[in-house]
């Protein structure tokens, strides 16, 4: 049987795809600390934690964190670069659909759109293992794409930008009823060589965020957007939605 994409696309050949469209994650973590104050040593949760872009820089920062990931190769890049920056992190490889640790967290975290990749069903499981998993008031920092910059235009997307490994065409299409978007991604190197991956997310709107957080036993605070908490406008890159888990 075929793989799912998800299972697959986050390889070797991922930082070059995608790092150009990354943010500075040392500033970021600096944006979400200032953000939401969270007290020192708290326990995090990050989920698709890639290879640790986040994770290190708060574990660094005194942190107990937790970098959840189903790809083994993510959590390779990830644990290097923790020892080489001689960091404490605990890498669990597993399906974010399974990961669950009641009550063991503060702070959960889903960057740089890491949610949203399976049926409605199995990504409401997902919020219901964060639910589970964070404490009393622990609180949840949801980074998705500003699908469209709105969610009522949903325009595709097309561009080319020239990158230090060659030429990247980043192409965005969305499926309206079924209100997904398909990201193409296709590195062309300096001697021809083409390299490419596609995503395949579930574009959700507040509302139903909002509903899918509620059943899963948590809040929304607000949506913003950035990680920093500018209020969340059309034009907005990201939207950024912060729940809490009720008492
Ligand atoms: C878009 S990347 C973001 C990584 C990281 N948060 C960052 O900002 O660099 C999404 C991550 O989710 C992970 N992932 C995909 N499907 C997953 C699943 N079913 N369970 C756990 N992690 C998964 C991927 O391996 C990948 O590392």
């Amino acid at each position: 049987m075929e793989r799912p994409w998800f299972e697959t696309i986050f390889d070797e050949r991922y930082p070059e795809l995608f790092g150009p469209v990354e943010g500075n994650a040392e500033e970021e973590v600096e944006d979400l600390l200032g953000f939401l104050r969270l007290p020192p040593g708290s326990a995090v949760e990050d989920l698709g934690c890639g290879r640790g872009r986040h994770a290190v820089p708060l574990a660094r920062r005194g942190f107990k964190v937790t970098g959840v990931d189903i790809s083994e190769t993510m959590l390779r890049m990830a644990s290097s670069r923790a020892e080489r920056e001689g960091v404490r992190v605990e890498w669990v490889q597993e399906d974010m659909r399974k990961f669950r640790r009641l009550g063991a967290f503060d702070l959960a975290l889903s960057l740089f759109t890491s949610f949203g990749y399976f049926s409605d069903a199995e990504n409401q499981k997902v919020l219901d293992n964060i639910g589970d998993s964070l404490r009393k008031d622990g609180v949840l920092l949801l980074d998705l794409r500003n699908a469209g910059k709105g969610l009522s235009r949903l325009e595709d997307m097309d561009k080319i930008v020239k990158v230090p490994a060659g030429s990247l065409r980043m192409s965005v299409r969305f499926d309206r009823r079924a209100m997904r978007a398909k990201a193409e991604h296709t590195l062309t190197r300096p001697d021809g060589i083409r390299i490419s991956s596609a995503f395949d997310v579930r574009v959700y709107s507040m509302e139903e965020l909002q509903e899918m957080i509620r059943k899963a036993g948590m809040k929304v605070r607000d949506f913003y957007g950035s990680l920093s908490g500018k209020p969340f406008t059309d034009e907005s890159t990201r939207m950024v939605t912060v729940a809490e888990r009720g008492s």
